[in-house]
C-alpha cells in the first residue's frame, strides 16, 4: 500500500522514493561509494582459485555465523537496490536466466532464439551451465560484501566484520534433509517475515528481508509483459491475488514442502545410489519409455522444488503460481540461488561418487538464447554468457568440471580427518542426511531405536516378522512410479501428484492427506512467454516402497512381492494433476501423461560406508487412466 502511494506522489515528495523503501541506510550515498567498474571492461567469472577454498554452508548454518549472516543479508539487499540497468544488479544478473530476453554483456542471441533466456534446460549442460552462473552471482555478492565490511567504523566490531568477509561464499538450501526441529523445510529466514532487523555499520535498522522477496525497481511491464507478472511489483510465492496487492503465502509453501520432504529425500538417495551415468543423472531428457531405470534426474528433482516453491498451484484458487513456478521468471525470487546452490552441491557430491562419468555429445532438445534445438552439445560447448577470460573465451563443461578451481566447496566434500577418504566421508554424509527414510536403512535404524514408537511395531519379534516379509537376507524389493509427460502438455507449469488410496476433493488438502505419496513437478513457461519446447517429453519418479512397507505393517498388504503389490497398486494408486494456476486437470485428458510402476531387487548397505546396490528392473506395468 505504502509503496503504491509513494509511486503516485513521487513527483511531489522526493524523499518518498519507493526504490529506497526497505534499504539499509548507511548514512551516506552508497552508490557514490561503490567501486565502479572500468567502462567497457567485460565481467569475467573467476571465483577465487583452488588456493583459496571456502565452504558454501547450508543457510541455517550460515545463520549461526553472526558476522557472515549480517554481511550476506546486507550484500543481497544492496544488490537488489542496485540500478537495474547495471549488468551486476539483481535485475540484470537474475535476468540472464530467463526474462527479460535481453543481451547481457554483448553476448547476442542466435537468430531466431530471441525469445529465450540463456539458461539450458532439458540439456546435458543443465548442471554445468548453472555452475559458473552461481560463481558469477557469488563473486558479485562477495565484492559488495567486502565493501560493506569496510564501512564499519574502526574498532573491535569493524575488525570482526572485516575478518569475516573474505570467508564469504553463498549458502545453499537443503530441501531434502529433514529440517532442524525448530524450523520448517522452508527456512524461517527465507519465508518467515517480509522484514528483518540488521545490526549493520550504521546501527540497528529494520530493512526489507532480501530473502523474502525481490521488489522490482521499478517493474518494467514491457520486459515482463504477461499477466499477472506485469503487475506484480515484487516476487511472490503461493500468491493471494493476480493483481498488484498480491501477498505471498509462505506458510502454505512451507506446509507443502514439509509434506514433500520425505519423497524428495528418497528421490535424492536413489539418484545418488542408482544413477552412475552422467547422461541419465544430469537432466530431464525425455528418455524412451523402455528405459525404466532412469526416469529420475537432478533436473527433475530441481523442477519439483521449483513448482513447490512457487506455490505448486495450491495457493489461492484461480491465482497464477509465483515466480519460482516458471522458468522465465524464477531467478528473480531470492530463493532461486539458494535452491540452485543446492543443485550444484548435489552435482558436486555425485561427481565425487562417479568421477569417471561425464558430459557426452547429444543434441539439444530445447533452444536457449544462444543454442538451438538439435545442435550437438558437448563438454566443449561454450557456457554463454560466462566469460573465462577477457579475451572472449567462455567457460565450458570441461573447464568447470572441478568446482574447487572456483574456490568453493561443500561440507560433505571436506573430510576434516586425515585418514578418511573423501568418497567414504561423502557416502556417510549421504546415508546420514538422505538415507534415513530409505527402506534400506530403515531396519538398522528401527533396530537401533528399538522401543521407540514409530510406524513399525516396536517389539523385536514384530521387527523380525516384518524383516521376514520385506527382506530376503540383505535384499529387498523397491517399487517406484515413473511419471512421464510432455513438458508443455498444459499451457502452464504443473504437478502430477500420486496417492495410495483416495484423492481429496479439495486440492489444498492433497499434500496433507495421509494417502499422498509425492509429486513430480513440471517446470515450464507460461503460455504467453512460451520458450520453444515443442514435443519435449520429461520424466520424474515417486518412490513407493516406504508407503508399501507401511501397508505391510498395517496388514493391508501381504508382502512386497509383485503378486501382491501389482494388484494392490492397480487398485489404489491414483494420480491427480494441478496447474500452477490452481486449475485441476483430469489426468485422462492429458494424452502424453503416463505412470508406469516398476520394481527392482536392491541390496541394502551393510555399513554406512556403502550405498544400496540396485539390480535390474523386473516387474513393470502401466497404471491405466481408469484408475487415475
Ligand atoms: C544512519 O545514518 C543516518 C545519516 O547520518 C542517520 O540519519 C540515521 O539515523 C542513522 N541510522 C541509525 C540507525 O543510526
Ligand atoms: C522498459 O523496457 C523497455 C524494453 O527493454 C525499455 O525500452 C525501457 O526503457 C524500459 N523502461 C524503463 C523505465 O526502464
Ligand atoms: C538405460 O539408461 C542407462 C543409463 O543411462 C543406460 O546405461 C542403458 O544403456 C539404457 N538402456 C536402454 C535399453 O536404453
Ligand atoms: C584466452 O585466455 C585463456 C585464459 O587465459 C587462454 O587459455 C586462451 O588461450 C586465450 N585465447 C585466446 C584466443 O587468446
Ligand atoms: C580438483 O582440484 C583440486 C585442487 O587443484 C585437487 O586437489 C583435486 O584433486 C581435484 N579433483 C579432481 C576430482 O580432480
Amino acid at each position: 500500500m505504502a509503496a503504491r502511494f509513494c509511486l503516485l506522489v513521487l513527483a511531489l515528495l522526493p524523499w518518498c522514493i519507493p526504490a529506497q523503501r526497505g534499504a539499509y541506510d548507511y548514512g551516506f550515498d552508497v552508490s557514490r561509494q561503490l567501486k565502479k567498474r572500468q567502462f567497457g571492461e567485460p565481467i569475467v567469472v573467476k571465483g577465487w582459485g583452488s588456493d583459496n577454498i571456502q565452504v558454501r554452508q547450508e543457510i541455517r548454518e550460515l545463520e549461526r555465523d553472526r558476522e557472515l549472516w549480517t554481511l550476506y543479508l546486507l550484500g543481497v539487499s544492496l544488490m537488489q537496490f542496485s540500478d537495474q540497468s547495471s549488468p551486476t544488479s539483481w535485475y540484470s544478473l537474475t535476468g540472464i536466466h530467463g526474462i527479460p530476453y535481453k543481451t547481457w554483456q554483448d553476448v547476442g542471441p542466435t537468430p531466431g532464439n530471441e525469445r529465450s533466456g540463456y539458461c539450458t534446460h532439458a540439456s546435458i549442460l543443465f548442471p554445468t551451465w548453472h555452475r559458473p552462473y552461481l560463481v558469477l552471482y557469488e563473486q558479485v555478492l562477495y565484492d559488495l560484501i567486502q565493501q560493506i565490511a569496510s564501512w564499519w567504523p574502526e574498532g573491535e566490531a569493524g575488525d570482526r566484520y572485516r575478518a569475516a568477509a573474505p570467508r564469504f561464499r553463498i549458502p545453499y538450501w537443503d530441501w531434502a534433509a529433514a529440517p532442524p526441529s525448530n524450523d520448517r523445510a522452508l527456512p524461517a529466514s527465507v519465508g518467515g517475515s517480509p522484514d528483518v532487523v540488521i545490526d549493520g555499520p550504521n546501527g540497528s535498522q529494520r530493512i526489507a528481508n532480501p530473502l523474502f522477496s525481490y521488489s522490482f525497481k521499478p517493474l518494467n511491464s514491457t520486459e515482463l509483459p504477461s499477466s499477472p507478472f506485469n503487475v506484480w511489483g515484487a516476487t511472490v510465492r503461493a500468491p493471494s491475488t493476480n493483481d498488484n496487492r498480491a501477498q505471498s503465502n509462505n506458510a502454505l509453501v512451507a506446509q507443502n514442502l514439509d509434506a514433500n520432504v520425505q519423497s524428495l529425500s528418497e528421490r535424492l538417495y536413489i539418484l545418488f545410489s542408482n544413477y552412475p551415468d552422467y547422461m541419465a543423472f544430469s537432466h530431464n531428457n525425455g528418455r524412451p519409455a523402455t528405459n525404466r531405470t532412469s526416469y529420475e534426474s537432478l533436473e527433475s528433482l530441481h523442477d519439483s522444488v521449483h513448482t513447490l516453491a512457487g506455490g505448486g498451484g495450491l495457493g489461492a484458487p484461480n491465482v497464477q503460481g509465483g515466480h519460482m513456478s516458471y522458468i522465465p521468471y524464477s531467478a528473480f525470487d531470492p530463493i532461486f540461488f539458494l535452491h540452485h546452490t543446492m543443485v550444484d552441491r548435489i552435482f558436486a557430491i555425485w561427481q565425487t561418487l562417479y568421477p569417471e562419468s561425464w558430459v557426452t555429445p547429444v543434441p539439444a532438445q530445447m533452444s536457449s538464447y544462444t543454442t538451438s534445438k538439435g545442435e550437438i552439445q558437448d563438454s566443449n560447448t561454450p557456457l554463454t554468457p560466462f566469460l573465462a577470460s577477457s579475451n572472449g573465451t567462455f567457460w565450458t563443461s570441461d573447464m568447470v568440471r572441478n568446482h574447487t578451481r572456483f574456490g568453493y566447496t561443500y561440507p560433505e566434500l571436506v573430510t576434516g580427518l586425515r585418514n578418511t577418504n573423501v568418497r567414504t566421508h561423502t557416502t556417510r554424509s549421504i546415508n546420514r542426511l538422505y538415507g534415513q527414510s530409505s527402506p534400506a536403512n530403515r531396519f538398522q535404524e528401527e533396530r537401533k531405536a528399538r522401543g521407540l514408537s514409530g510406524s513399525i511395531p516396536d517389539t523385536t519379534s514384530d521387527v523380525q516378522r516384518l524383516k521376514g516379509l520385506v527382506f530376503n537376507g540383505n535384499r529387498y524389493r523397491e517399487w517406484i512410479a515413473n511419471v512421464r509427460v510432455k513438458k508443455q502438455a498444459l499451457r502452464e507449469s504443473f504437478a502430477v501428484h500420486l496417492f495410495l488410496g483416495t484423492v481429496p476433493r479439495d486440492p489444498q488438502m492433497w499434500s496433507l492427506s495421509r494417502d499422498h505419496i509425492g509429486s513430480v513437478g513440471v517446470f515450464s513457461a507460461d503460455d504467453a512467454n512460451a520458450m520453444p519446447m515443442g514435443e519435449l517429453q520429461i520424466s520424474g519418479t515417486v518412490p513407493l516402497t516406504t508407503r508399501l512397507i507401511n501397508k505391510v505393517v498395517s496388514g493391508e498388504l501381504l508382502s512386497l512381492e509383485p503378486k501382491y503389490v501389482e494388484n494392490y497398486l492397480r487398485k489404489y494408486l491414483k494420480k491427480a494433476v494441478i496447474g500452477a494456476s490452481g486449475r485441476v486437470y483430469n489426468p485422462a485428458g492429458i494424452p502424453t501423461l503416463g505412470v508406469e510402476v516398476f520394481s527392482t531387487l536392491v541390496r541394502a548397505p551393510a555399513t554406512e560406508d556403502e550405498l544400496p546396490a540396485w539390480g535390474s528392473p523386473e516387474t513393470r506395468f502401466e497404471i491405466s487412466e481408469r484408475s487415475g
